[in-house]
């Protein structure tokens, strides 16, 4: 990899995945003098403990806040990693390389980085900018289907809260593609993250928009968790942009056609690739359970369930409430023919 920037990083931690990979080269941080931290991804690795040991890392080999450092890896790694950076020495310089569709969409765009905490998710953290953000697509090749549609669902949120050229381009593949035939798709939908984040960073208003579905996704997971279930997040956020759209659609949607043809192309996807983790979590499906998790939801506010609804694909509205007969009769509207085959 080249580093044509200023002050190209000295420090590297990676995701273990790249090990011996031709396409990373330890010899080159060492000849600046730097050297790697190579962690395995995953959610064990969001923890204020992993953190300590990273923050040891740099402080046992002199690392100084004016030195760079890159976090190369999926969300996981670069939540993480991108947090290390933030607070060691009140912060250093932070490149964002993400290496997972996902991460190249969404994770490694906006900032936001952090780690699990006494069971609750991304619970502490900051909100730091990275210097720079370098994605190289070619990465993606290696990527499993379930990491493809894990990241290809955050693009069709990307597409329908914000930007609805993308969601038409995207409406024309009956199944989740491969990453080397969506250059131009992944690169419209970073887009979309990094101009809201660049209007909202701090998450005042517009930023919460890419929330939109995921208050379900997160309840279904929390759900499935209970019941030691996998249930992966991109299969969990596309059920929750079905529930959504069908939720819009009676809501305040100008079209309500529009949002239920929308909501049945993401159930197409989510059938070819993803159907026996949607059967289970539909056999699964508890609405007093769900809707508990719903309310416990951080981004809410004085007990109401606040939801993000579109009025039009590509115009997405937030703060809205939503009551419990609302939840039941969206939810019904999107999956019950599905749990009664
Ligand atoms: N900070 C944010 O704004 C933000 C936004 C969305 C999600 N997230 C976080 O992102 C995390 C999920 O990210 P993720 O799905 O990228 O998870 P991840 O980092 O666990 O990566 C998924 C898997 O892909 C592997 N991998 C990475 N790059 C690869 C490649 N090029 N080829 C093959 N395998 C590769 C990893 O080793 C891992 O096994 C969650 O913890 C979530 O909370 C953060």
């Amino acid at each position: 990899m080249a580093w044509s920037a200023k002050s190209p990083p000295k420090w590297f931690i990676v995701d273990n995945f790249f090990r011996d990979k031709e396409a990373y080269d330890e010899a080159w941080s060492q000849s600046r003098g730097g050297d790697t931290l190579w962690v395995d991804a995953g959610e064990q690795l969001k923890s204020l403990g992993a953190v300590e040991q990273a923050l040891s890392w740099l402080s046992e080999r002199g690392a100084t806040r004016s030195d760079s450092i890159a976090i190369i890896g999926g969300g996981t790694v670069l939540d993480y990693g991108l947090f290390v950076a933030a607070i060691f020495q009140r912060g250093m310089k932070a490149w964002s390389i993400p290496t997972t569709l996902l991460a190249a969409v969404d994770a490694g765009i906006g900032g936001k980085n952090g780690v699990n905490f006494q069971g609750l998710k991304n619970y502490i953290g900051t909100i730091t900018q990275p210097a720079a953000i370098l994605t190289d697509l070619q990465t993606l090749n290696t990527l499993p289907p379930l990491e493809v549609m894990n990241g290809w669902m955050e693009m069709a949120k990307h597409g329908l809260i914000a930007d609805s050229d993308l969601w038409l381009d995207m409406s024309k593949f009956a199944s989740t593609p491969a990453p080397s035939a969506m250059h131009n798709l992944i690169d419209k939908a970073a887009q979309v993250k990094n101009q809201i984040v660049s209007r909202d960073g701090n998450e005042m208003g517009e930023r919460k928009s890419l929330n939109f579905g995921h208050t379900l996704a997160h309840a279904l997971e929390s759900r499935a968790a209970a019941l030691k279930r996998e249930l992966p997040h991109g299969i969990a956020v596309g059920m929750g942009l079905v529930f959504s759209l069908h939720w819009s659609a009676s809501r305040m949607a100008t079209d309500g056609q529009i949002m239920l043809r929308a909501a049945s192309i993401i159930r197409q996807w989510l059938n070819n690739g993803a159907e026996s983790f949607v059967a289970q979590t539909l056999m699964d499906f508890d609405a007093d359970a769900t809707w508990s998790y719903m309310q416990k939801d951080k981004k809410n506010a004085q007990n109401a369930v606040l939801e993000v609804g579109l009025k039009a694909i590509g115009e997405a509205h937030w703060n809205i409430p939503m009551t419990r007969e609302e939840f039941e009769t969206a939810w019904s509207s999107a999956f019950d023919r599905d749990s009664a085959r």
